[in-house]
């Protein structure tokens, strides 16, 4: 299937007759397969106007708090402290931008299938390990007591290293930002020969019954979050994908103000996926 002199896909045809393909058959195959390229090109168009526009829409909001503050500086009478407030609050919204223009470009990679995976031998229960090292000062920060508890056998999945790495960070880093000082968020995993899995539970604000379905979304954030919890609504939809591509499965439940658990099931053996 070519169309703007691209391959976009195959189109296989099978004669289950004995009879081989006429040059009629062929020249029809040939026109169908022309516009089934062209149908394809078109979907691919639409969805990634329907990213920009999503994207366009986010950055609005940071804009126009920029633009607001830029007004307010401009006033004669603001005091030193004021003036430095103001130069924080762009601070931060420029900071905000930065996170959604890297996990936006992240996203829009995986969904179109840009980023490239490798797959190593990998010992999960040494990979959550790291990712509790990484994640301990923040955690001590918020006074977050974070807790591993790992069978004593390794847990051997052929995976991309740093990918599934990232899913534990992401989930690490909601675990302990959605939480209450003095929390706690525990961390374990068990498996057998077919499937690994770990699962990151907290005590933290939980979510709302209703929004749950909506987690894995892009851009999406529940409604029992203010703006004082800073984020993108990206780093779920990064994870959905990664362990999608891995063939496994991510999955949530959470009660709201008691907590939330994240589970992840990966498959052994992902030859076939990656
Ligand atoms: N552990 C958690 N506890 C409570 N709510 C959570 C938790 N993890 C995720 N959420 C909810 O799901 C939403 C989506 O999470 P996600 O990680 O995709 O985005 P984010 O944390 O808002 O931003 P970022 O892209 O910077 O990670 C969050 O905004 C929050 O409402
Ligand atoms: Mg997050």
């Amino acid at each position: 299937l070519v169309a703007k002199e691209k391959v976009q896909g195959v189109l296989e045809v099978v004669n289950k007759k004995q009879d081989a393909f006429n040059d009629n058959d062929v020249d029809i195959l040939t026109v169908l397969a022309a516009q089934a390229a062209i149908a394809v090109e078109n979907t691919r168009l639409y969805q990634q106007a329907d990213l920009i526009n999503e994207l366009v829409h986010e950055l609005r909001t940071p804009l126009a708090s920029m633009l607001t503050i830029a007004y307010l500086l401009k006033r004669s009478d603001l005091s030193n402290e004021q003036r430095q407030q103001f130069a924080d609050s762009i601070a931060e919204e420029v900071s905000r931008l930065n996170d959604l223009a890297s996990s936006y470009l992240e996203y829009s990679r995986l969904e179109a299938g840009r980023l490239t995976f490798s797959a190593s031998t990998v010992d999960l229960g040494d990979l959550l390990q790291e990712c509790c090292r990484i994640l301990q000062p923040k955690a001590a920060e918020a006074s977050i007591k974070l807790e591993l508890s790992l069978p004593n056998h390794p847990l051997l999945i052929e995976a991309d290293e740093n990918k599934i790495k990232q899913v534990v960070i992401n989930l690490l880093n909601n675990a302990i930002k959605y939480n209450h000082t003095g929390g706690e968020v525990n961390i374990s995993a068990w498996g057998n020969d077919q499937i690994v899995s770990f699962s990151v539970q907290d005590t933290g604000v939980g979510i709302p019954e209703s929004d749950l379905p909506h987690v894995f979304e892009k851009f999406f954030r529940a409604h029992n979050i203010q703006e004082s919890y800073p984020g993108t609504g990206l780093g779920l939809s990064i994870c959905n994908r990664i362990v999608e591509i891995h063939g496994g499965t991510i999955s949530v439940q959470s009660q709201l103000k008691a907590g939330s658990t994240f589970t992840v099931e990966l498959p052994v053996c992902v030859k076939d996926c990656l």
